[in-house]
């Protein structure tokens, strides 16, 4: 455990070296995109963060899991916001965003976080799956990030973000399947950003309805922001289960937004806004839950224990009175023993119940 914490703190220190010079805000930065010539390839040319350490996102798959008991539920404060203080719904030109009230908390990470900031992650039409996590190499069919900064230790977000313990964002994996309400409290007024630059209210509502279903499932691990500058300053909480919307409400993210101002001679469509997953070398991924398929003989159930007992008996009872029966055979051939080579088989087919 020491060796561990010492090995964190020689990564964080690295890491803070590594920042410190090489982070003045690059000039006319937002250029970046996800495909062709400032494609994902070429960030790290002008933010050399997203080179190096700790990069978001990553598959979550059994092998880099593992169990930890002391990982809580987190407790989210502030999150049933009325309607009358109304929320900001930004296009930036790379996603749709909701600026979130400072008062907007999440507890059970060890620092305050205040809430920064919701955005979201997703495909396109024909090929919807836009997830930036990934769980045992699968995409989900979209993602929402929310974004907290570190509101013990920094006064605001855009501070937080590049020092050390700044951010956590929590990510909700979303799926295909029936209608979800909420989340068209954020997708009816997309035709109203349909630009780069674009910004309009939208009446406030409660920030924990977008949240999966038993949020105290998750995967913890420390990362990175998943777009330039890609700093390494994220603590991760990726929920277990997914929340599902309907295809329609999919099919509105996947179709209504432009990475494009209004008057681009040249419009792009706003599709498969996501991050390919990155490379997880001697990390670990801490989950607050149980995995269910543990290999045989670990972690069984009384259920399970009690059926392999009961069946191993009865196994036995067949072999017992299988056995006595040919012994009764043999005994009863040998009295008979003029008849000869008619019983051979038998005996036999008695080593063979015992093999
Ligand atoms: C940034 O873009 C503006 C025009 O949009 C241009 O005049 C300026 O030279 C650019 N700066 C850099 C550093 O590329
Ligand atoms: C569990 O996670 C905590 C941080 O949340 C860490 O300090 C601790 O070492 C982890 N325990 C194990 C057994 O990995
Ligand atoms: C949120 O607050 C409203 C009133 O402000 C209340 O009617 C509603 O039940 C609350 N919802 C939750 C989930 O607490
Ligand atoms: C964070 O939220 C708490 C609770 O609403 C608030 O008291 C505090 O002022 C906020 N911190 C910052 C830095 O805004
Ligand atoms: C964030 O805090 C820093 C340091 O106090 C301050 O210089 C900066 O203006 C603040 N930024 C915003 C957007 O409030």
């Amino acid at each position: 455990m020491p060796l561990r914490s010492l090995h964190a703190a020689a990564v964080l220190l690295l890491v803070v070296l590594k920042e410190q010079p090489s982070s003045p805000a690059p000039l006319n930065g937002s250029k970046w995109t996800y495909i062709g010539p400032d494609g994902e390839k070429s960030w790290s040319k002008t933010y050399p963060s997203c080179g190096g350490l700790l990069q978001s996102p990553i598959d979550l798959h059994d092998d880099i899991l593992r169990y930890n008991a002391s990982l809580r539920p987190l407790a989210f404060q502030g999150y049933n916001q009325s309607a009358s203080p109304q929320f900001v719904l930004t296009n930036n030109g790379h996603s749709v965003k909701v600026k979130l009230p400072k008062d907007m908390q999440v507890r059970g990470l060890g620092a305050r976080y205040n809430a920064s900031q919701l955005h979201l992650h997703w495909g396109d039409k024909n090929d919807p799956h836009g997830s930036e996590h990934t769980v045992g190499g699968e995409h989900f069919a979209a993602e929402l990030h929310i974004v907290y900064y570190n509101s013990d230790r920094y006064p605001n977000d855009s501070f937080a973000k590049d020092k050390p313990e700044g951010l956590a964002v929590v990510a909700v994996l979303i799926e295909v399947g029936s209608s979800n309400p909420a989340y068209d409290k954020i997708f009816d007024h997309l035709k109203d950003v349909k630009y780069k630059g674009q910004e309009v209210f939208i009446p406030g509502f409660s920030i924990e309805e977008l949240l999966p279903e038993r949020p105290e499932e998750y995967y913890r691990y420390r990362g990175s922001l998943t777009t330039p500058p890609c700093y390494p300053t994220v603590l991760w909480t990726v929920f277990r289960n997914p929340v599902q919307i309907s295809q329609e409400q999919l099919m509105k993210l996947e179709t209504d937004l432009y990475c494009t101002h209004m008057d681009d001679p040249s419009p792009r469509e706003m599709v498969n806004n996501f991050r390919r997953v990155q490379k997880f070398d001697e990390r670990l991924v801490y989950v607050s839950f149980q995995q269910v398929p543990d290999p045989p003989c670990t972690g069984l159930s009384p259920g399970i224990v009690l059926s392999v007992a009961l069946a191993c008996g009865l196994g036995i009872c067949i072999v017992l009175a299988v056995s006595i029966w040919l012994l009764r055979r043999r005994k009863s051939s040998k009295k008979g023993a003029n008849k000869g080579v008619i019983y051979k088989p038998a005996i036999k087919q008695e080593t063979e119940a015992h093999a």
